[in-house]
Formats: C-alpha cells, sequence, structure tokens
C-alpha cells in the first residue's frame, strides 16, 4: 500500500525526513525518485538531522556516494541521476564501511525490476512550494508500518 504526503514548504519536507529516520534499520535500501530539484536532497538531509548526523548533507551528485558515521546509524547517501541503465546500479561503488548501514538513493526516474525486492521508493513530485511525496513500499518493507509518517 502506498502512502502520500503533501508538503508545503522545505521545511515540512526536512520534517517528513526527520520523522521517517527511525524507521530505518542497517541494511535498508530507500530509492528517493523525482526530478532535479524534487527535493531528495533535502529529504536526505532531514533523514540525517534524525539519525543525529551532525555533517551538512550535500549533492553527492560528483561523487557518486558518500557515508555519514555521526549519527545513530551510518547513512550513505548515493546520487545514481547520472547512470544510465540499471545495470549500473550495481557497478556503483557502495563503500563497504557503510554495509552496516541505510542506503539512501538519489535515482531520478529511471526505476526498473532489477533493483533489490525488499526496497522503499520514495517519489517527489509538484513544483512552487507544493511537494507530493509518495512511498511505494516493496518487498519486506510492505510489513512495515509507515504510520508514524502520516
Ligand atoms: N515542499 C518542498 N519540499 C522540498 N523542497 C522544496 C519545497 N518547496 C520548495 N522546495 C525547493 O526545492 C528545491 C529542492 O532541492 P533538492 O532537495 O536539492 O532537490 P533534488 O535533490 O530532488 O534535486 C530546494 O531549492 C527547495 O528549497
Ligand atoms: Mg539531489
Amino acid at each position: 500500500m502506498t502512502l502520500e504526503i503533501t508538503t508545503s514548504g522545505p521545511d515540512q519536507t526536512a520534517a517528513l525526513g526527520g520523522r521517517f529516520a527511525p524507521l530505518l534499520t542497517a541494511g535498508d535500501i530507500v530509492i528517493l525518485s523525482g526530478r532535479l530539484g524534487a527535493g531528495k536532497t533535502l529529504f536526505a538531509s532531514g533523514v540525517a538531522a534524525g539519525l543525529g548526523i551532525t555533517e551538512r548533507i550535500t549533492s553527492p551528485t560528483f561523487i557518486i556516494s558518500r557515508v555519514y558515521r555521526s549519527g545513530f546509524l551510518p547513512l550513505i547517501h548515493a546520487d545514481a541521476y547520472r547512470l544510465g541503465t540499471m545495470g549500473e546500479f550495481f557497478d556503483l561503488e557502495l563503500p563497504d564501511d557503510g554495509a552496516d548501514g541505510a542506503i539512501l538513493i538519489e535515482w531520478g526516474d529511471a526505476i526498473a525490476d532489477s533493483l533489490p525486492r525488499d526496497r522503499l521508493k520514495i517519489h517527489f513530485e509538484g513544483d512552487g512550494d507544493q511537494r507530493v511525496i509518495t512511498f511505494h513500499p516493496m518487498g519486506q518493507w510492505e510489513t512495515r508500518d509507515l504510520g508514524v509518517l502520516a
């Protein structure tokens, strides 16, 4: 079942990330999809804050991924926006030292079936100050209670 939440302003999207953070456990894969400027990195920074991460989250677009370790759980923030095919997902050099953490991947819209089955996709759309943010749990994620987000 999907969950749709509308935010009206950057602060609300960051706050939503903060509420989402406690749901994360080691090994989780979360895909953030939507056009450039849709709010993916802002949401990721809210997640980081919720995990108690003190470093500033910046877009990893040019460095592929970055691990933040100052919080309750390591957070790997990756940006696959520029990668063309799904095959490249497996070539994404996700750092070994983040294996005990959760992974947020900014992906754009190109989500395909070859991703791991147990994943949560969060899709961002809208413009102006409004964003419609839709949570699509797949596999094991479908058994988790996302009620705290609403
Ligand atoms: N409700 C909202 N939620 C998220 N971002 C918003 C919202 N309203 C306006 N914005 C603006 O949209 C932009 C989102 O940027 P960013 O998070 O970097 O997007 P992405 O990572 O998807 O490319 C920011 O400039 C932010 O201030
Ligand atoms: Mg981004």
